[in-house]
């Protein structure tokens, strides 16, 4: 049987400040569970029980707790993935407090002008997994691009271009015209600006960008821009590919 946690102790768990700071926020009757005010920093709950998506209220916010933070995030343009971000907000200001305690990080980076499903967690193995290019997570972006998208361009993307400071080729998994100046392009690698360089090293310019799509997870319709939510283990199936999606 696993030893019973304190309240205060959850909340230090997740993210919700220093020890003493969570204390003070029970005893000043911030916190609800469920439904019910307890000022009780050493009340105690099963572990079992609070692994379950177990529910509770600070200052009226409803959360979930969650052992290991795995979260997405619906990224406008405009913000930089970097945690000291020089020109743009980092999008790590998108994230509630509780949160950016948790010291998540954003798993992968998408450029300041992109947009689309970000990732982020405070599990190193998660991020190694999705991050690792031993791994060949495939990656799916949506690609507006400034000239006409001809055919020789998308063979020569298939085939595998090089890029300046690499001698070994990139190239897309699969590139799917949508439209004139409209591709998807589905890449399993990560390198810096990759999509740009591509489209530049076969003579275009990519004018919008925005990845729907990580593994087999996609960006649900209903999160808005800038809105997160946390990752449902079916989610996180999608990810690591043990799960179909639900309409493929
Ligand atoms: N490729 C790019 O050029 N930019 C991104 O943000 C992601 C992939």
């Amino acid at each position: 049987m696993r030893r019973p946690v304190k309240l205060e102790q959850i909340l230090f768990s997740q993210g919700f400040g220093t020890r003493r700071s969570c204390r003070a926020l029970i005893l000043s009757a911030a916190v609800q569970v469920d439904g019910l005010t307890c000022t009780d920093p050493q009340a105690e709950f099963a572990p079992e029980h609070v692994d379950r998506d177990w529910l509770f209220q600070v200052n009226d916010v409803s959360w979930t707790y969650r052992k290991r933070a795995l979260l997405m995030l619906h990224k406008p343009a405009g913000y930089e993935c970097s945690q000291k971000a020089k020109s743009h907000p980092a999008v790590y200001t998108l994230l509630p407090d509780p949160l950016r305690t948790r010291a998540v990080q954003a798993v992968g980076r998408l450029d300041q002008d992109c947009t689309g499903l970000l990732l982020f967690s405070d599990d190193g193995q998660f991020i190694h997994r999705m991050t690792s290019p031993r791994h060949e997570v495939p990656k799916l972006y949506e690609v507006r691009t400034s000239d006409p998208i001809t055919d020789e361009q998308i063979t020569r993307l298939l085939a595998g271009v090089v890029l300046e400071d690499d001698p070994q080729p990139v190239r897309a998994l699969a590139c799917v015209r949508g439209g004139d100046h409209l591709l998807a392009m589905t890449l399993t690698s990560g390198k810096y600006h990759q999509v740009k360089r591509m489209l530049a090293a076969v003579g275009n310019h990519v004018a919008a960008l925005h990845r729907s799509q990580i593994g087999r997870l996609r960006l649900p319709a209903d999160l808005g821009v800038g809105q997160w939510r946390w990752l449902s283990a079916q989610d996180e199936a999608l990810l690591t590919g043990t799960a179909q999606h639900p309409n493929d």
